[in-house]
């Protein structure tokens, strides 16, 4: 009975203890745990696994399961055992042992991260569950002082380098199960999409902003956020990087529209085309302009060539062998037959520096048709000539220079036996402007057209194109005078006589242009071409000089219109001095005194004649560069004109009309 009742004691003695243990723990205390040395662990995004195949029954009654976590070089240890709650693991107590699960809680050991969590369920710290680290009052309040606002370290994916799906738009997915606290609060989560060779991957990583990652500084303005925002790597096609600090945020990398591969791409195609388009047309503008007026010259040498006579001197002289000759290769519109056109020489009608000018009869075609012979004018250059005779055949052998208020040209021939160089040209029997304002009074119509016609002369001659659009050499006279402008039956003008002009190439080289110097005639000369202070260089002050003599030449048609009251006599611009004044006379009267011709006030009279006499005094301004061009002058005649067509005639002018002539 004694026995039985001392192994009765001893059985409620262990009944009453077990009892009391359980009554401590409250919950049943596992009775077999995970218990490993340290070993890398297997972490998954929201647990690691402990790896560990060994499971130990608990030496004590009261032990729970228990679990260690720690972080170094990227690698997670995780070590396992039964411990005992009422004794400090690692040197910490651990606080909540009564769940089923063991979640991890951050203690900081001599400053570092340890993960402790304990549980009590058979085997359940074979599975530890992660969290937010704590740390400790002192190091917060120690990092809010320095305002470090990241003062975590971070849950980061890291998979380090994995291919990948991902084709660099939208959003995508890590695919990383393995996420990381970071070493240190300093570091931040990281991915970087790469594609090389069709081989695309995603590197997922803790890393510390202080540091370069991949050559490349990490941003705080893309760090900071808790997204990670893919961005470019400067200078590499495809490879994108984002960084961010939030728990596991490097898991979505996220492509904006502008940073996505293909979007920049479809981005950047539009600001391409905007831009290079029009620059590609501009050149292609230029290049097709230049090439169309390369071909257009060498089709007009080819024309030339070929031709040897146009079409307009072919109808005058009816024979076609006339302009069958191309095997000469200074030939233009030279007529090299050893048959010369059959010209007869009727009276000289004018005399050059180097020439005459005859009236000659030019006998017509063996038709029969019509009259019998064409009336031309020929100027004969002796053979010592020569130059002058190929400048001015040079000068008409440009087709473009073609034009009704031009002195159209027919043909050159080099007249041997009588040692002779002829210009075969159009003939006017009104004969020069000078000769016929000598003898004629007009009318503001008949100023209109005579002005009219010679300075869209003029204009042609200068313009770099013709009325139809075409390139042309521009061309200036260089001696222009009433006496080198003849009057047409209709009342327009030509202009003539090209000895002296000089085409404005863009071949000519400027020792050419200086070498040019000063010609012309001293009357009509403009003052920066009688002091030989022309900017040689500019070949528009070559224009400026003709838009001088211009003016002269329209203060003489005006000088003789019956509209501005008592007309008189005809007298040559600056008709005081004698009649071939040496330009030294010329600067006097023109630089020293600034003399220019006279415009009575009666020329005010009438307003057509009042405009015409401010345009003409914009056109011989001292200034060669305050002048009109003659295009202008050719508008502002237009405009005077048609005005003064719809204007009713006052009764002053009306007056003075009917006293005219
Ligand atoms: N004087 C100079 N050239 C002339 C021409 N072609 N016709 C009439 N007279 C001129």
């Amino acid at each position: 009975m004694e026995r039985f009742c001392g192994f009765g004691l001893l059985l409620l003695g262990c009944f009453l203890m077990s009892g009391a243990s359980l009554v401590l723990h409250s919950a049943n205390p596992p009775s077999v745990c995970k218990s490993c040395d340290p070993r890398p662990g297997n972490c998954m995004s929201q647990h690691c696994s402990s790896n560990c195949d060994v499971s130990q029954t608990c030496p004590n009654p009261q032990d729970v399961c228990a679990a260690v976590w720690w972080r170094e070089d990227g690698v997670v240890t995780l070590e396992t055992m039964c411990h005992d709650p009422t004794q400090p693991l690692y040197g910490v107590m651990l606080e909540d042992v009564s769940t089923s699960d063991c979640l991890l809680t951050s203690k900081y050991v001599r400053g570092r991260d340890v993960r402790l969590c304990a549980c009590t369920e058979d085997e359940c710290n074979e599975r530890v569950l992660l969290s937010k680290p704590s740390i400790p009052d002192q190091t917060k309040s120690f990092l809010e002082k320095i305002k470090r606002p990241n003062i975590f370290p971070e849950l980061c994916k890291f998979c380090d380098i994995r291919s990948t799906t991902c084709n660099g738009t939208g959003i995508c997915e890590s695919s990383c199960d393995i996420t990381a606290i970071c070493t240190s609060p300093d570091e931040v989560c990281v991915s970087a999409w790469r594609r090389n060779d069709g081989n695309t991957v995603v590197e997922t990583v803790c890393h510390d902003p202080a540091l370069p990652f991949h050559g490349q500084y990490l941003q705080s303005v893309d760090y900071d956020s808790d997204r990670c925002l893919m961005k470019q790597v400067k200078s590499l096609e495809n490879f994108y990087i984002c960084s961010c600090n939030s728990e596991e945020c490097n898991d979505k990398l996220i492509f904006t529209d502008t940073s996505s591969p293909d979007e920049e791409k479809k981005e950047v195609l539009p600001v391409l085309l905007v831009t290079l388009v029009p620059l590609l047309i501009t050149v292609l503008v230029i290049v097709s302009f230049f090439y169309w007026y390369h071909v257009c010259r060498q089709l007009k040498v080819i024309d030339h060539k070929r031709k040897g006579m146009d079409s307009e001197t072919y109808a005058i002289i009816g024979h076609e062998d006339n302009r069958s000759d191309s095997s000469s290769t200074n030939a233009n519109n030279l007529n090299h037959n050893t048959e010369l056109l059959p010209i007869h020489l009727d009276s000289v009608v004018g005399k050059g520096r180097f020439s005459e000018v005859y009236r000659a009869k030019l006998k017509q075609g063996v038709t029969g048709v019509g009259e019998p012979f064409q009336t031309v004018a020929v100027k004969i250059f002796p053979y010592e000539e020569y130059i002058s005779w190929k400048t001015e055949w040079e000068i008409f052998s440009d087709v473009e220079l073609r034009h009704e208020n031009i002195l159209h040209f027919l043909t050159a021939e080099d007249r041997k036996v009588e040692r002779q160089y002829w210009l075969i040209t159009a003939y006017h029997e009104l004969g020069n402007l000078q000769e016929f304002l000598s003898r004629h009074i007009v009318s503001w119509e008949e100023l209109c057209r005579l002005a009219g016609s010679m300075v869209r002369g003029v204009a042609h001659l200068h313009s770099e194109q013709t009325t139809c659009g075409r390139a042309k050499v521009p061309i200036v006279h260089r001696d222009l005078k009433s006496s080198n402008v003849l009057v047409k039956t209709d009342l327009t003008c030509c202009l003539c006589d090209f000895g002296l002009s000089l085409q404005l190439d863009s071949a000519m080289s400027p020792e050419e242009l200086a070498n040019s110097g000063q010609v012309g005639t001293a009357r009509y000369m403009a003052p920066e071409v009688l002091e030989s202070r022309m900017d040689l260089e500019n070949t528009e002050s070559f224009k400026q000089a003709d838009v001088y003599s211009m003016a002269l030449v329209l203060w003489e048609i005006t000088s003789r219109c019956n509209v501005i009251g008592d007309v008189r006599e005809y007298k040559p611009p600056f008709g005081t001095l004698r009649d071939h004044p040496c330009i030294d006379s010329m600067k006097d009267h023109v630089i020293r005194d600034r003399q220019r011709p006279e415009m009575p006030s009666t020329w005010n009279s009438h307003t057509g004649v009042q405009l015409l006499s401010s345009t003409i005094e914009e056109c011989w301004d001292h200034d060669p560069e305050s002048r009109l061009t003659a295009q202008c002058v050719v508008e502002r005649l237009n405009d005077i004109s048609s005005m003064i067509d719809v204007l009713p005639i006052s009764s002053e002018q009306k007056t003075s009309e009917d006293s005219g002539i």
